[in-house]
């Protein structure tokens, strides 16, 4: 519980607060924005290695939001389904290192929302651009459902729906700034989330962009 009074004390490194979602999810506000630039560098040295694409789903969609990764693991769709793999099918090698900065603020995150020990292998970066959404989705291609799902927010702001563990469910609206961070695992794991269509802005750091990492322990 030491990191969790260090952000009511407000003594975490940007801390704005915690706010508990339901059982097993919360959001850190501004958990990240002492280290938004350096963040952001590490996303344009990945983005070198392997570039931000838009992949198409099994239906046969290009996705609106471009995602690249970093990690063990990466998520990746295609026609043939969605999965984790080792290796980039865009370039045939294996994707690039998760920055040690990544696996330590992911790790602080889980840990102040009360997941001790998360090493996350695997990290999805998704870029919108104004107009790109997800859809309402579960995240449920790991292998290991005990741990939890750490969301990273840079640039321009979004609309976060959360919602239960059926589609069918009306999701809470929560608007994430940059740097805030979003944790969600236990009982909470297999809630449906997604983003609304992004509105078009301009950020200081990231320009027309929203990012967004979402760290997961994949394999
Ligand atoms: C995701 O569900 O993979 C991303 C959510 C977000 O962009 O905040
Ligand atoms: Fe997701």
């Amino acid at each position: 519980m030491g990191a969790l009074a260090d952000l009511f004390a407000g003594t975490a490194p940007g801390a704005g607060g915690i706010k508990i979602l339901a059982p097993g999810a919360a959001l850190l506000r501004g958990f990240v924005q002492a280290s938004l630039p350096a963040l952001l560098q590490e996303i344009e040295h990945v983005a070198k290695a392997a570039p931000f694409r838009r992949m198409v789903t099994p239906g046969g969609y290009a996705m609106s939001v471009a995602m690249t990764n970093c990690g063990e693991a990466g998520w990746i769709t295609d026609l043939g389904g969605y999965r984790y793999g080792a290796t980039d099918p865009q370039s045939g090698r294996p994707w690039p290192a998760m920055p040690p900065m990544f696996r330590a603020l992911a790790a602080g995150a889980a840990k102040a929302a009360g997941f001790d020990g998360f090493e996350p292998d695997a990290c999805l970066i998704n870029r919108y651009e104004a107009g790109a959404k997800l859809s309402l989705h579960q995240d449920k291609d790991e292998r290991d459902f005990s741990q939890p799902i750490v969301s990273v927010s840079l640039g321009l702001p979004a609309v976060f729906l959360f919602g239960g563990e059926e589609r069918r469910q009306k999701p809470a609206r929560l608007r994430l700034e940059s740097g805030d961070v979003v944790v969600w695992g236990g009982p909470s794991r297999h809630r449906y989330h997604g983003i609304d269509p992004l509105a078009p802005g301009s950020d200081p750091l990231t320009g027309p962009y929203r990012y967004n990492l979402t760290l997961r322990k994949a394999l």
